[in-house]
């Protein structure tokens, strides 16, 4: 895996936006897979300040919380739309369905549509408890889409979003490992000493199910992203 270490939060939105640029470089119909949380937000800045053109594009999301409507200011799809979509719009924008009432029916379209939009790459961010999407320690490496059972860790860490705790939904869908490691490139960043333990065992643990962002030490084109405090345990 490739490291990059930035100064700040800026510095890495800005290295990860050139991995947005060089993709389109190639090709205008590129498959992007997207993250939503605090950690991305620096990089959908400086997309949302380039001429990036998208409209060729497609984007699939990592995840989505169970229950949630498209328009609840808290659901990724809100987000994803207040950050990046309203000033970029791609060809598609998918994203799981949070209120779908047939879960397997929509586990299966998620599936589906990953199949027919192969990733070129994807961005992810990095939990504390070392989760990629909403993949918590002990998932598969080879599951697919699937419903999660968010960890109170998890649960508390985005309580920061909503009114109180008990607000926060306790399902999600995600994306599964298995089909994470299936883009050809990925980019994760990760800022913050809060990440700085998660980050060691992503890049220096084992390959283990009990942190799910060292599974991306076998895929063959990782770049990490961190400012210095999130690099601060590495040897
Ligand atoms: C979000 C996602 C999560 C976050 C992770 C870090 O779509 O898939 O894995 O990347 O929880 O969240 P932040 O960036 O808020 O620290």
């Amino acid at each position: 895996m490739k490291i990059i270490i930035v100064k700040d939060e800026k510095q890495g939105g800005q290295t990860a936006y050139t991995f947005f640029e060089n993709e389109l470089a190639k090709k205008s119909n590129v498959a992007f897979g997207l993250a939503t949380g605090s950690t991305p937000l620096s990089t959908y800045r400086a997309i949302v300040a380039s001429d990036l053109d998208f409209s060729n594009s497609v984007s699939v999301n990592l995840d989505e919380y169970v229950g949630l409507a498209t328009d609840h200011p808290q659901s990724y799809n809100y987000y994803m739309q207040k950050n990046l979509f309203q000033f970029k719009p791609f060809k598609h924008s998918y994203l799981p369905n949070g209120q779908a009432v047939d879960e397997q029916s929509e586990i299966a379209r998620y599936d589906a549509l990953l199949a027919e939009h192969p990733l070129d790459l994807q961005l992810l961010g990095i939990g504390r408890n070392g989760h990629i999407g909403f993949n918590e320690p002990g998932t598969s490496f080879t599951l697919k889409t699937h419903k999660v059972e968010l960890m109170a860790s998890t649960i508390d860490a985005n309580a920061r979003f909503f009114k109180n705790k008990d607000e926060v939904p306790r399902y999600a869908y995600s994306m599964g490992i298995g089909s994470i490691l299936k883009s050809k490139k990925i980019i994760l960043e990760a800022f913050g000493a809060a990440k700085a333990q998660a980050v060691k065992d992503m890049l220096e643990g084992p390959v283990s199910e009990q942190c799910p962002a060292s599974v991306l030490q076998k895929h063959p084109d990782v770049t990490v992203i961190l400012d210095e405090a999130a690099a601060e345990k590495l040897n």
